[in-house]
């Protein structure tokens, strides 16, 4: 069977861009991330200098990572109940679902992003960047979700000692049910 592509021009950039957010202080941090087999994020921070600690969970495909990679053949969410709190610097969950997951796949990030906050995971000034999809592009509630997203990732990070501020974040061009959002974690 043929293996999905990520590698689009627009996506290549979006993880270049983030790459480029990582805060100065927290270049050799915890980088915790989506990857699927093709590795695109891995290889852009390998490209930026600062691939050490890498921890990629993924438990729907085999990953081929190097030795100094770490791959968790788990969810997401069991890779981030694995992390010792005030240990990351770049979270880049890079889903394909919504926010509210799917059940039968175990893909639930608005879990994810509550298991982040609450188990204390980022150092400060950490970035956080997540993609979703939105459940459909023709209904008005819908469109909504790219708000909803952002109002939930804010309250839930106050709820756990951070403030949040907007760094980046649109639709992509091509899928254009999908949109990525990117915060600067700040400890309160
Ligand atoms: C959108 S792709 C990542 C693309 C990559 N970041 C890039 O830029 O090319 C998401 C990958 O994570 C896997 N995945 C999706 N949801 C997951 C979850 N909840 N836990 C672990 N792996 C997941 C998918 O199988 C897929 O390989």
């Amino acid at each position: 069977m043929k293996m999905m592509s990520y590698k689009t021009n627009e996506k290549m950039a979006i993880n270049d861009e983030l790459v480029s957010l990582i805060h100065p202080s927290l270049t050799h941090s915890i980088k915790f991330f989506l990857d699927s087999p093709e590795l695109n994020t891995l290889h852009t921070l390998l490209r930026h200098n600062v691939g050490d600690n890498c921890i990629i969970p993924n438990h729907i495909e085999r990953l081929s990572v190097p030795i100094n990679v770490r791959w968790l053949d788990m969810p997401c969410i069991g890779g981030i109940k694995r992390l010792e709190p005030n240990s990351v610097g770049w979270m880049f969950l890079d889903f394909m679902g919504h926010l509210y997951g799917n059940k039968s796949t175990y893909i639930y990030p608005k879990k994810d992003i509550e298991y982040a906050f609450k188990n204390k995971v980022f150092k400060n000034n950490a970035l956080f960047a997540i993609t979703l999809s939105r459940r459909s592009i023709n209904s008005l509630k819908d469109k909504r979700e790219w708000g909803v997203t952002c109002t939930y990732i804010y309250l839930i990070a106050r709820k756990y000692g951070y403030e949040t501020t907007f760094l980046t974040g649109r639709f992509y061009k091509k899928i254009k049910n999908m949109y990525f959002i990117a915060f600067r974690v700040m400890k309160k």
